[in-house]
């Protein structure tokens, strides 16, 4: 009997079944009620007195691995059964293919416009130096725009800080030397202001400048004018308004019809029927100049616009902060758009 035991021990160690149903021929062979091992212990009444104990304790030793091995096989198989479930490779593919984000789909919509009249897009760090953001575009030293409260400052002297506009890559185009330039710079822009539903820290603008020979200010409407009827449409007009920027003179701020009501005044506009949405003018002497390019040779024109503002107006936003927040039920309505 001793053999018997230790032969289906061994039988049972070795047993490997891959299936349920091996699982079961094994429940079936050794634990069932006519199996091997409730035999073995039918047999158990023929045992010797004094074997009795040592042969006790070797058949509850087999009785228990065998129960062991099925209980774990079991459970094992029922897990895997679960997760096979969930990772069902035969499945066909939900129809999930995810969508653009509003500023990408404008960013992109601005950049083609520009590019079907001869603009190259144009690229600069976020993280800039003084001269870069400020210095160059004849930023007096005590201009409040350097100030910390508008300036996100990363080291000071000499100064690092976060690009508070797109034009410090003016800067960096002009200083590569190469005339003429026609370019768009589209990017992100940091200055340190309360977050509410018109200001965020972070938005994006998209920087324009062209410098040859003979630019004028005619040319630079002409080409807004462009934009604007591409962008919003045939219908909308332009005004200009005399504005300053330290690195542009003359400088103007461009308003466009407010493409809500066409101009007849609602609650977008502030019921004035115009809606401002750049500032522009012709790149000062002394930018040309600090970026070594000969400013009686060549003159040149630059602008400089929002993206979330003209977003907010195309898709009728009214609080910028959904651009950031990532709430899907607001970026699923752009799906559809490319
Ligand atoms: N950089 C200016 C701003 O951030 C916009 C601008 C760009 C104005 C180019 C004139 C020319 O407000």
């Amino acid at each position: 009997m001793k053999d018997r035991i230790a032969q289906l021990l061994d039988e049972v160690q070795h047993a490997v079944p891959e299936t349920k149903e091996q699982l079961e021929e094994f429940r079936l062979k050794f634990l069932s009620k006519k199996g091997l091992i409730p035999s073995l212990f039918a047999d158990f009444r023929l045992v010797a007195a004094e074997q009795r104990k040592e042969m006790g304790m070797l058949l509850n030793t087999l009785k228990q691995t065998a129960e062991e091995k099925l209980k774990q096989l079991q459970e094992r198989f029922e897990e895997e059964q679960k997760s096979t479930v969930q990772f069902d490779t035969s499945l066909p593919v939900l129809p999930e293919t995810g969508g653009r984000h509003p500023i990408s789909i404008v960013r992109r919509e601005i950049n083609s416009i520009f590019e079907r009249v001869g603009f190259v897009i144009a690229e600069g760090p976020e993280i800039e130096d003084d001269f870069h953001n400020f210095t160059a575009l004849n930023f007096p030293e005590e201009h409040p725009a350097r100030d910390m409260q508008d300036t996100f400052f990363l080291r000071k002297s000499p100064d690092v800080a976060l690009r508070t506009h797109t034009s410090s890559v003016q800067v960096r185009v002009m200083e590569q030397g190469k005339l003429p330039i026609r370019i768009i710079a589209p990017g992100r822009v940091f200055r340190n202001e309360a977050i509410s539903a018109r200001a965020h820290c972070i938005f994006h603008q998209v920087e324009g400048l062209y410098v040859d020979k003979d630019v004028s200010f005619a040319d630079l409407k002409q080409t807004l004018y462009y934009f604007a009827t591409e962008f919003f449409g045939p219908e909308t007009r332009i005004r200009f308004r005399p504005s300053y920027f330290p690195f542009t003179e003359i400088s103007a701020e461009m308003d466009v019809s407010c493409n809500i009501c066409g101009g007849k005044g609602c609650n977008i506009c502030k019921y004035s029927g115009w809606v401002e949405i750049l500032g522009c003018g012709m790149v000062d002497p002394n930018v040309l100049e600090a970026c070594g390019i000969d400013s009686s040779t060549y003159t040149g024109y630059a602008f400089g616009m929002g993206i979330e503002r003209i977003t907010m107006m195309k898709y009728q936003i009214n609080d910028l902060r959904m651009f950031f927040e990532n709430d899907m039920r607001f970026l699923r309505q752009f799906e559809s758009f490319v």
